[in-house]
């Protein structure tokens, strides 16, 4: 590798915020207040690990960054929106976010339940509307899998069990399964999204697919210890905040240091489904690497 992770990063970092920037319309143009909230809910915060994971897959197979970003902004827009909805009042009832008063403490409820809406459908709008892959057939897969991942059998069905789980002692296996819908499934996606924009085999797909499984549930398991173990501030969203709302984590479960543990064995597992790809697939592990240690 010529450059590290460090440098690798925020190369794509700063370039992948013009791109937003340039994809978001306007906050001068009509309706303002929507357009300008929008802005506020996906610029200037945040680690962006969805997006340099689908810029690190898409590198490993050769893709193009031209077309590998529009699949990189789809995903996080829907994250981005995914944040402001589960901050609203409804849901986590949360006020801080990236650092900033939450998108509906900022402008208003029913402004950030349209931001939620309108990234969402900026996002498939991203997809359909540039040319991600030479085969036409293959940007459909593309465009479903994003929708599986985010609707009702993704992240949205895995907000609806945390929203029906407050207050409940889960099993493992049904937090597992939680953890893997409301978090786990735009991670993956992410990752095969970026592969998408070049022309991955089978093979390789599979082998990104068990390493974006692992990486996705770990996320959450570490979200889960950062939230009762570390503070407002490095967080930039409220500490505490799953205790306060009762909810199940891995950390009620299993407590933190079986959490950790956890998210090492997850992290173990996903290195491993990157043996065959040899030093191609370096920034996918700095990538593991990030998730399970970081401290935010
Ligand atoms: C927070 O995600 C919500 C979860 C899915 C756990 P991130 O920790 O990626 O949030 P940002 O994008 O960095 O703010
Ligand atoms: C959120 O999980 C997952 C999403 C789909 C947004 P959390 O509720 O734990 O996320 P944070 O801790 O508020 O970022
Ligand atoms: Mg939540
Ligand atoms: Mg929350
Ligand atoms: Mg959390």
């Amino acid at each position: 590798m010529s450059v590290d992770f460090q440098s690798w990063s925020s190369a794509h970092l700063s370039r992948f915020e013009t791109v937003l920037g340039d994809l978001l319309p306007p906050g001068d143009v009509a309706p303002q207040r929507l357009h300008q909230a929008m802005r506020y809910a996906v610029l200037d915060g945040g680690k962006r690990v969805r997006p340099l994971l689908a810029f690190a897959a898409a590198e490993l197979v050769g893709a193009e960054l031209s077309r590998a970003q529009y699949a990189a902004a789809s995903v996080e827009l829907i994250h981005a929106y995914s944040l402001v909805h589960d901050d609203m009042p409804c849901m986590d009832d949360d006020v801080l976010r990236r650092g900033k008063p939450t998108c509906h403490v900022q402008y208003d409820e029913a402004t950030a339940l349209l931001v939620g809406d309108s990234l969402q459908t900026l996002a498939f709008q991203l997809l359909a509307e540039h040319r991600l892959s030479d085969d036409p057939q293959r940007q459909l897969e593309m465009i479903k899998l994003l929708a599986l991942a985010s609707g009702s059998r993704g992240m949205a069905g895995g907000q609806a069990i945390d929203l029906a789980s407050v207050g409940k002692s889960l099993s493992v296996p049904e937090l597992e399964f939680m953890h893997i819908h409301k978090t786990g499934a735009l991670i993956r996606a992410a990752i095969l999204l970026g592969a998408h924009c070049g022309n991955a085999t089978a093979a390789q797909f599979s082998r990104l697919d068990h390493f974006g499984k692992c990486v996705g549930l770990a996320f959450q398991v570490v979200d889960d210890v950062l939230d009762a173990e570390a503070d407002t501030v490095t967080l930039g969203k409220t500490a505490g905040k799953d205790a306060d709302n009762d909810k199940p984590t891995y950390v009620t479960l299993l407590g933190v240091q079986a959490a950790r543990s956890m998210a090492q064995q997850l992290h173990q597992d996903a290195l491993d489904s990157l043996v065959e790809f040899g030093g191609a697939a370096q920034r996918l592990r700095e990538l593991a690497d990030f998730i399970v240690l970081r401290k935010y």
